[in-house]
């Protein structure tokens, strides 16, 4: 039986962690369990930085961005005498079980402390929706609606100024940012990890929609981390008849009040988590596939192939 839970925010933070600590604390403490909430990741959890949580403690935090425990990278985690260190420390303070909202990397550090008798599960919080065993992470659509509102504002000085806007969003080596917010903006171009881009094709394609098809502006979506979004504009206002101007988004799509989307998926899956706690299920990971909260071995989720867009880049292409 699961008496004591501790909880905590690892890797990048996202919109809706806040919503995802006050599930958990709530109907936890609702079915009798005590919870502690852990500060700053798995750093926190080394150093003891834990804090008995009433439902109190969880007020007014489920419409704020960012997250109240605070959140770190620890890449010592992976070492097993650090591993070892943190389920002393969950012992030592009664805790047998845990609940890790964060990334992949996050996951693996859950999946070793269950290895090592500590019950864990894993939400999926970032907004780079790049977490395997769910359609959706936590954060994810209010990122869009920032990257949304941000590239509908280019497009307006764009258009005064037939200029291009190149906007890079984050995403890491996912490009769904991009593609969902390409297709939402109505943006002529979008270079993502699975797309790649040809320079020649892209200043092309530029040039037939100023010449041809006389657009007085044009929208480039750009995944980050794939080239310079500043030597791209200048290439374009070079070699096209647009003036282009780089904007790189940049960590405003990590922060904002969660969209009421990314509040109802981090309620959902904090409930999914006690659930699977209160039946001595640990390993495991939340999803929603489908439109169905699920859940699977994090074992099994981190061997899964990545998710295939496919039909949104078919759809993309055919909106141009
Ligand atoms: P995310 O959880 O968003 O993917 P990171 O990859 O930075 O972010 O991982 C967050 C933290 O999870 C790391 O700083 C580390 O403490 C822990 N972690 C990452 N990979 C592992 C691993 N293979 N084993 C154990 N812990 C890990
Ligand atoms: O994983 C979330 C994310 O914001 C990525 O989109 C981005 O590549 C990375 O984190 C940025 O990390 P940092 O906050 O360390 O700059």
């Amino acid at each position: 039986m699961v008496r004591k839970i501790g909880v905590l925010t690892s890797g990048g933070d996202s919109p809706g962690m806040n919503a995802a600590i006050r599930a958990v604390t709530r109907i936890a403490i609702a079915a009798g369990i005590d919870v502690c909430g852990i500060r700053d990741g798995y750093r926190g959890l080394i150093e003891g930085k834990f804090d008995n949580f009433t439902k109190a403690s969880v007020s007014d935090i489920l419409n704020r961005g960012g997250t109240i425990l605070g959140s770190a990278r620890l890449p010592e985690f992976k070492q097993e005498n650090v591993q070892d260190a943190a389920v002393a420390q969950l012992r030592s303070h009664g805790i047998d079980a845990l609940v890790v909202i964060g990334g992949d990397g996050s996951y693996r550090g859950a999946l070793s402390l269950t290895k090592k008798g500590i019950n864990c599960i894993g939400l999926p919080g970032t907004i780079d929706n790049d977490i395997p065993g769910t359609d959706f992470t936590i954060g994810f659509d209010t990122a869009l609606n920032t990257c949304v509102e941000a590239v509908d504002k280019l497009r307006d000085t764009s258009s005064s100024h037939h200029r291009c806007s190149v906007v890079e969003v984050m995403g890491n080596h996912c490009g769904d940012l991009a593609i969902y917010t390409a297709i939402a903006t109505g943006a002529e171009v979008c270079i993502t990890p699975e797309t790649g881009y040809d320079e020649l094709e892209l200043l092309e394609r530029l040039r037939y929609l100023d010449l041809s098809m006389h657009k007085n502006h044009s929208i480039v979506v750009v995944s980050e981390k794939l080239t310079d979004v500043d030597a791209l504009a200048s290439k374009i206002s070079n070699n096209t008849g647009f003036s282009a101007r780089a904007t790189i988004l940049g960590h405003i799509q990590r922060g904002g009040s969660p969209s009421p989307k990314d509040r109802m998926l981090a309620s959902l899956m904090g409930e999914k988590a006690i659930d699977l706690l209160m039946n001595g299920i640990g390993g495991h990971c939340v999803g929603i596939i489908d439109n169905t909260i699920t859940s699977m071995p994090i074992d099994d989720a981190l061997k899964a192939t990545a998710k295939s867009r496919k039909y949104l880049y078919r759809l993309f292409e055919r909106l141009i």
